[in-house]
């Protein structure tokens, strides 16, 4: 605490980087405790005394939370996705919110790139059949997964990491296809030769390997659901790395264990840190620990963006100057 600063920050756990000393020359720092303030409750108790939060997105900043923040003007969030802030509210009270684009693009791409290959080619499975002492004697007709070389990627979402990931399956020989709120420019699609749907259903018929990359809103939750995955290929898998409630996660378990798709490579889940437990146990299923942007260089930038937000603030500059702002 520096009690001579009398713009207050809460930064709610400990973050990458050697910035902090910045923001503690124009303000008075409170850092939580890692898990302090993942409960409405415990934000609620607190925020009315703080000019500033840096958040991480499993602090629920909702409507109720916002309408205790008398002296807030920013919420960091120190994410890309910022479903865990109730947008429209802070708007109404005039809460500055940023995020943390562009910085985790690559990171996030490449994991979706690496649950690619370990679905394709059933990484978990085989990995668990090998340490459960099961391998005898090489198979012809084992663990047998598809080749991604010439096969479809439907993207969803094709924003930048969605286009990311596009470039590198480019490069992988695999062809593209897309559906997204608006079409991108044509550009972008004949960089990657990208075919545009205006109807997700036409991309699940269509797609080998469907990866998720859209934000999390009241329109894309539970965009797919049991209904959607009897309209993929049997052979088909399905990549997340964007937001766990895109997709029904009880419908898709139950779909794979009834192999009407053959897999899915999941870095996010509907109710986390909780998964499942159907899921748990579907076959050709690779489960990671919301990992995307766990990348020194990644977590590095996404928190260096946080805290210049806050430091643009808290030295009474404009929020419209701030490139990385929400709202
Ligand atoms: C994000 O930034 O939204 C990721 O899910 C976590 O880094």
């Amino acid at each position: 605490m520096n009690p001579e600063n009398n713009f207050r920050v809460l930064v709610t756990e400990p973050i990458p980087g050697p910035f902090r000393e910045k923001l503690q020359e124009v303000a008075d720092l409170t850092v939580g405790n890692r898990g302090d303030f993942i409960t409405e409750d415990a934000l609620r108790d607190v925020i009315a005394d703080f000019d500033a939060v840096l958040s991480v997105l499993t602090n629920p900043l909702t409507s109720q939370v916002l309408h205790h923040a008398s002296r807030l003007k920013i919420v960091a969030n120190m994410a890309v996705g910022y479903n865990n802030i109730a947008i429209d509210t802070a708007k109404k009270l005039g809460i500055t919110v940023t995020n943390t684009p562009d910085v985790l693009t690559e990171a996030t791409a490449e994991l979706t790139i690496g649950l690619l290959f370990a679905t394709a080619r059933k990484f978990a499975e085989t990995e668990r059949f090998l340490r459960d002492g099961k391998f005898d004697l090489w198979d012809p007709f084992g663990h047998l997964g598809i080749q991604l070389r010439g096969r479809t990627l439907g993207i969803i979402g094709m924003g930048k990491i969605g286009f990311s990931v596009a470039q590198k399956a480019t490069a992988l020989g695999m062809n593209i296809c897309y559906h997204n709120r608006t079409r991108v420019s044509q550009e972008k699609e004949s960089a990657v030769s990208a075919r545009f749907y205006n109807h997700l259903e036409d991309l699940l018929a269509e797609a080998d390997v469907v990866s998720v990359h859209c934000p999390l809103t009241e329109h894309t939750h539970h965009l797919l659901t049991a209904k959607h995955f009897a309209m993929m290929k049997p052979h088909s898998l399905l990549i997340n790395t964007a937001r766990g409630a895109v997709i029904k996660e009880r419908d898709l378990a139950e779909a794979l264990h009834k192999k009407i798709i053959a897999g899915a490579g999941l870095d996010v889940f509907e109710h986390e840190p909780k998964i499942d437990p159907l899921l748990l146990t579907a076959p050709n299923t690779v489960l990671l620990p919301h990992i995307g942007s766990a990348t020194t260089e990644a977590r590095t930038e996404m928190a260096r963006l946080s805290y210049e937000a806050i430091i643009h603030i808290a030295k009474g500059n404009p929020p419209e100057e701030l490139g990385n702002r929400v709202c």
